[in-house]
């Protein structure tokens, strides 16, 4: 399979789909992971004061929206890889929160993140580059990356599909699914699917603190409600 060709056409749809999605009302419904990670820091969190949090895959800024409004952090970084979506995350952001600090910026993160380490209290990404990098250096890379960029006893959240769930919205295609991926009908691009095997090696030697099995999903684009029987993971990994 040339991955590299591969990658490159989701990073073209991408492009596509923000340029569609843009002329449309921005959504504002978060992901269901955003309660989950709410809920997570207020049942475990003890640092008390400058929270940094970063969204891998920020998207038009629902979910950074969603954890402002809910006084989640002090300051909020997204990177994401289309232009268009780094000029809506930002206006939605700037002009809701004009008061709080928030840094939003344009990279493939399959290519590094450009922050220093120890840097983030969180990290997370619903759905994003953990989804839909396709090349498996990429994919090396932007684990490590997340590792090296989260401070000690920082958390690494993430939702992604998961191997094993049962995907009606996907051209069946067994081989592909051996290789870890599906394509959806809806565009053709190509999913990444995780087992639980392959997460906790991909994230070693971070601590499991959490990993469930979710079916619905609260999309950013395209019809809202997605669900995928027992098809995506929420998982938490700390820094330990
Ligand atoms: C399904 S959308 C989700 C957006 C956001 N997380 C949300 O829930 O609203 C996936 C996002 O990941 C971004 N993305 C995909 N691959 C990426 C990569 N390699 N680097 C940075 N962003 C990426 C896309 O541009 C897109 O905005």
């Amino acid at each position: 399979m040339d991955t590299y060709v591969l990658n490159e056409k989701n990073h073209k749809k991408w492009n596509e789909l923000h340029n569609q999605s843009a002329k449309m009302k921005t959504r504002l419904n978060p992901n269901e992971a955003i309660k989950k990670i709410i809920r997570f820091k207020n049942n475990h969190d003890t640092s008390a004061s400058n929270r940094k949090v970063l969204e891998v895959g920020c998207g038009f800024g629902r979910n950074l929206y969603y954890l402002m409004d809910n006084h989640y952090a002090e300051s909020y970084y997204g990177v994401d890889l289309t232009n268009k979506s780094v000029d809506i995350a930002k206006k939605l952001l700037s002009e809701s929160f004009p008061q709080t600090e928030c840094y939003i910026k344009q990279a493939d993160v399959g290519e590094g993140l450009d922050y220093e380490e120890n840097y983030f209290d969180s990290v997370f990404d619903i759905m994003s580059a953990i989804t839909f990098i396709v090349d498996e250096e990429d994919r090396q890379r932007y684990f490590s990356e997340v590792k090296r960029v989260l401070k000690k006893g920082g958390v690494y959240y993430f939702y992604c599909p998961r191997k094993g769930g049962i995907f009606r919205d996907a051209i069946l295609d067994d081989n592909l699914l051996e290789k870890g991926y599906i394509r959806r009908e809806l565009d053709c691009m190509l999913e990444r699917v995780y087992t639980k095997k392959e997460l906790v090696e991909f994230l070693q030697p971070l601590k499991l603190i959490q990993l469930e099995i979710n079916s619905k999903h609260t999309r950013a684009f395209g019809n809202e409600i997605f669900i995928r029987d027992d098809g995506f993971w929420f998982g938490a990994f700390q820094k330990v």
